[in-house]
């Protein structure tokens, strides 16, 4: 089966590493954008958490690292339709998964065949750079110093979006540490595929240029995805400048981006070994960025149903309290990977049951996927918490109190608060409620966005390291 790590691994074989250009001058600036709404969204649940969003937020994980499901979750799929009370959520959970979604896949795994998303040809009429050079991929500069963006949770904090501007034109991209593509919905896709969608128009940019011939695809293990051809264009985060950034205009991507519609695409932030363009492989935003950034930085401040920042170049003390713990990175799979082998529950003795154990820092990743020895231990110390059958994952009641986490991140034990761990309620009544800890069925462990929630964490591209720190 192709994991998101191995059909990875096999691209940063033929990775390339180009010495980025030096600025001409560093300018200690910082910029604050406002977010930038979407015309055509409409919204139906307001600020409350969306029931079922917790369900939800764990498929699309599994989805995400092309990890086997449960069989617990294989089966509510399965019963898609059966008219089950959870047939509704069922049928959602299986459209999450996409076309390549398997009903009833469970953790024996399934063979899933080669991704069906397929590339386009560009139209043309669009200007063109020269074909890269075999193997010299394309240059590109940074300019303009820091940058700093405000991220907005959508409703459940599934996920967080933050506006960019390409080629002048502003969208609001979901950005992820755990992805290396910078791809965008753009006027390629067909009106019914944009309905509800900003769009980004490369015929409308003075600074587009396709890069003739060159296309991605990144699938996230179950066919699931995005693919289409590839051009650079002027991509402003917040005042943080690249110029030939590379930009991947889909032309294919599957059910559940179509559905968000808040989101215009990703922004991958992991490091550019898991990038897919072909036939050169393109650097990320950051990498990019990095030899004009005043510090080789980007920063992740989340919120609980509120706004927070994502900064390039700069770390903001007043976001954090006490000294931020830094952590040396294990860039080997090209995620921000750190030691993760202990737990403590409440302040508790720490149980370093998960010897060997890694975890990455991902953004893009609506929940906490630890070690089921982790999830065991936390959730016996709350009351009425059950491995819910029904929801695929571990539900208690919503007035429970839970007690905070103390996780290892690379030596230090870093705290996940418990008001955090408590994500959405599983429906209506609101009486059941959603763990935001759940069980990985692999390694590594994803701390997604319940982290990031607690934690400050500054991601530091100059010595490889991660360092986080309780929210102010
Ligand atoms: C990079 O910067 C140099 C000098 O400022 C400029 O001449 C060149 O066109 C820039 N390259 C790109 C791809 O923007
Ligand atoms: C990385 O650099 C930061 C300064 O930005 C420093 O405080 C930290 O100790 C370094 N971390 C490692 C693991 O070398
Ligand atoms: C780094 O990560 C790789 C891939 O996950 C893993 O096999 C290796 O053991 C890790 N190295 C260290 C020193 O932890
Ligand atoms: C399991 O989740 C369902 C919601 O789908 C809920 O009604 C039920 O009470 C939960 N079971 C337990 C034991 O909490």
């Amino acid at each position: 089966m192709p994991s998101f790590l191995q059909t990875f691994l096999l691209l940063a074989l033929v990775s390339f590493v180009l010495a980025a250009p030096f600025p001409e001058q560093v300018q200690k600036r910082s910029f604050k954008v406002e977010r930038v709404a979407n015309p055509h969204f409409k919204r139906s649940l307001g600020h409350k958490r969306a029931p079922g969003a917790g369900p939800r937020a764990l498929v699309r994980a599994y989805r995400k690292f092309g990890m086997p499901l449960p069989e617990a979750l294989g089966a509510i799929i399965a019963n898609a339709g059966a008219g089950s009370s959870a047939a509704g959520l069922a049928t959602e959970l299986s459209d999450i998964l996409g076309d390549g979604g398997e009903a009833g896949s469970t953790s024996k795994g399934k063979e899933k065949g080669k991704p069906k998303l397929r590339p386009s040809p560009a139209p043309t009429g669009l200007p063109s750079a020269a074909p890269p050079a075999t193997g010299v991929p394309k240059f590109s500069n940074s300019t303009g110093g820091a940058g700093s963006v405000a991220n907005t949770p959508e409703a459940g904090d599934v996920e967080y979006l933050a506006p960019v501007t390409i080629g002048g034109q502003t969208v609001n991209m979901d950005f992820d540490s755990g992805s290396s593509d910078l791809w965008v919905f753009n006027t390629q896709l067909s009106l019914n595929t944009l309905s509800g969608h900003m769009a980004y128009n490369p015929a409308q940019s003075s600074t587009f240029q396709l890069l003739p011939g060159s296309t991605f695809s990144i699938s996230y293990g179950d066919g699931s995805g995005a693919a289409g051809n590839v051009g650079t264009d002027t991509v402003n985060i917040g005042g943080a400048t690249v110029t030939g950034q590379a930009i991947e205009l889909a032309t294919d991507v599957s059910t559940s981006f179509v559905t968000d519609t808040q989101s215009t695409g990703l922004i991958g932030l992991a490091f550019s070994k898991l990038n897919t363009v072909k036939p050169v492989q393109q650097k990320t935003f950051f990498d990019n960025a990095l030899a004009t950034l005043p510090e080789p930085v980007f920063t992740a401040d989340l919120r609980h149903n509120a706004a927070g920042t994502y900064e390039f170049g700069a770390i903001d003390s007043t976001k954090f309290s006490g000294p931020l713990a830094w952590t040396p990175v294990n860039t080997t799979s090209g995620f921000w990977q750190f030691t993760s082998q202990a737990f403590a529950v409440g302040g508790g003795a720490p149980s370093t049951s998960v010897p060997g154990g890694q975890a990455i820092a991902d953004t893009g990743t609506t929940l906490m996927l630890a070690d089921q020895s982790v999830v065991d231990g936390y959730y016996s110390q709350v009351q009425g918490a059950v491995n819910n059958a029904t929801v695929g994952g571990v539900t208690f009641p919503c007035s429970a109190t839970l007690p905070d986490l103390q996780i290892d991140v690379g030596g230090t034990m870093a705290t996940v608060r418990g008001d955090d761990i408590n994500f959405a309620p599983v429906d209506q009544t609101g009486t059941t409620c959603f763990g935001g800890l759940q069980a990985t069925t692999v390694q590594p462990q994803i701390y997604g966005d319940i982290f990031f929630k607690s934690n400050f964490v500054a991601f530091n591209g100059g010595n490889n390291s991660l360092g986080v720190a309780p929210h102010q």
